[in-house]
């Protein structure tokens, strides 16, 4: 028989967006289970520890995070490990982590529940990593209380991914790609936006290769964020990630004709060098990659870019790495996340025979390199908006306190400034006076921007844009 209550879960993730949105789904599942959350992982009856293993020191943090609940274990706390780690390697993580008592696939997120129940009975550890057939697999909607939505929210678009980039693991992980049905993404959105949501962020490994819409054209991404952008009440779209293969003018042009598009892009390159995006099996030249940039900067001018970087990929030279450097400085990204190479397990890269042989030094180096650069690049980015008035949607209240909110301009810019709470899921114009190395500060400019009747008119097309006043 279970125990009766305090069930009080704490839930510690590690990873991507697609693991962001799974949180929410275990948090809203055990919620209808009789769980609570609990505040720290002292006051848990059961701590589940997210994984992700998209670098190996990724999937070390996950088992040092386990290794750090040995004394929490003694006092009878129960342990389930989820996430990427939990599916590439399913049973034997039961050797792996002794702590743990469960181990879950992401397509077992449902069973969350069931698992544990089971498991406070019997006592008997279990792994279940089992993987939905495509044809069968069902998303699982987002069912959140009202007081828990964020002004921005996620929303998955797509699982897995059917890509065959050398290095990466999510295919393993995460499996083959299911594209879920528009409409249910549409009513998600509007969902989120009936309880409070203003932006929300589409989610997929590869969303450009979405085919949920069955449209006339094939392009059912174009088709998706067309449809998305006729929710009325909401502010912003954004999306994530994007293939640079799959990137299409249409997609592209969303962003000029579909008023609720927020001007900014994350496009990973991975690699300035032909030869090595051709190593990786990318699908693209560095030329063609540029030509991409071009279709979506033509359409919206001020659009801010962000990407993704691997250095010390298997066989890259001192000349490929250089083409990285010159491919930073010719785009000028308002941002990058940068990573060393890792070899992962089952990878094609192991496959092809390409040997993790950059030494780390090298690797080192040459990452500072990238991420020196890249520091300047965006303080000059960032020094764009001093001295104007740019429109911020508010987050929420800082964590650093001192009566401050939090937002974002559309370019994705994080934005600090003293304000009522009231202001929260508002537009606000925002005057910036301070540039720091990765956010602004500045002081409100003028009242909130009231909420048009119809937001899509030109007016409204007008507002949206990052910049309102120099
Ligand atoms: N090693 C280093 N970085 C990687 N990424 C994916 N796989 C690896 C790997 N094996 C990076 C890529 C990807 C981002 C999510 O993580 O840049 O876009
Ligand atoms: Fe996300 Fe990939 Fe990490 Fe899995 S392995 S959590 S899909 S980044």
């Amino acid at each position: 028989m279970d125990s009766p209550a305090p069930k009080r879960v704490y839930i510690q993730n590690f990873g991507c967006q697609m693991n962001d949105y799974d949180v929410d789904r275990m948090i809203e599942l055990l919620r209808d289970d009789g769980w609570s959350m609990a505040a720290t992982q002292d006051e848990a009856d059961l701590i589940v520890l997210n994984s992700c293993s998209i670098r190996e020191k990724s999937e070390q943090k996950v088992q040092s995070a386990a290794g750090r609940l040995r004394e929490l274990k003694q006092r009878g706390v129960m342990v389930a490990v989820g996430g990427c780690v939990a599916q590439q390697e399913g049973g034997r993580l039961l050797q792996q982590i002794p702590t743990a008592d469960i181990v879950f696939g992401p397509d077992q997120i449902p069973r969350l529940p069931e698992l544990v129940r089971r498991f406070r009975v019997d006592k008997r550890r279990v792994a279940d990593t089992s993987v939905i057939d495509v044809e069968d697999y069902q998303f699982l909607d987002a069912n959140p209380l009202p007081g828990d939505v964020r002004v921005t929210s996620l929303v998955t678009i797509q699982k897995g991914c059917d890509n065959h980039c050398a290095y990466c693991v999510v295919p393993v992980t995460r499996g083959r790609e299911v594209s879920r049905p528009l409409d249910e993404v549409v009513a998600e959105v509007r969902h989120f936006v009936s309880l409070g949501s203003r932006e929300v962020t589409l989610i997929g490994q590869n969303v450009n290769s979405y085919h949920g819409a069955g449209s006339v054209d094939g392009d059912d991404f174009a088709e998706l964020l067309r449809r998305v952008d006729e929710v009325e009440g909401l502010y912003r779209i954004r999306y994530t990630t994007s293939h640079p293969k799959d990137f299409t003018a249409k997609v592209a042009a969303a962003f000029r004709d579909l008023p609720r598009m927020a001007p900014f892009l994350h496009l990973p390159v991975q690699s300035g060098s032909t030869r090595t995006l051709k190593r990786m099996v990318r699908g693209y030249t560095r030329e063609e990659y540029l030509r991409k940039l071009d279709l979506a900067r033509s359409a919206c001018p001020d659009l801010s870019l962000s990407t993704d970087i691997i250095v010390g990929y298997p066989g890259e030279t001192a000349a490929d790495f250089a083409e990285t450097m010159s491919l930073l400085r010719e785009v000028e990204y308002d941002s990058i996340y940068s990573f060393e190479y890792s070899e992962r397990p089952d990878t094609p890269a192991l496959k092809l025979a390409l040997r993790d042989d950059v030494p780390v030094d090298v690797k080192a180096a040459r990452l500072q390199e990238v991420q020196a650069l890249q520091r300047e690049i965006t303080a000059r980015r960032l020094g764009r908006f001093l001295g104007r008035v740019a429109e911020v949607l508010v987050e929420g209240q800082s964590r650093l306190g001192q009566g401050q909110l939090c937002g974002r301009l559309g370019g994705n810019e994080m934005v600090y400034f003293v304000g009522d709470p009231a202001l929260v899921g508002r537009l606000v114009p925002i005057r910036v006076d301070v540039a720091r190395t990765h956010t602004l500060c500045g002081e409100i400019a003028g009242p909130a921007l009231p909420d048009l009747a119809v937001p899509s008119s030109p007016v409204r097309r007008k507002r949206l844009l990052p910049v309102l006043a120099s």
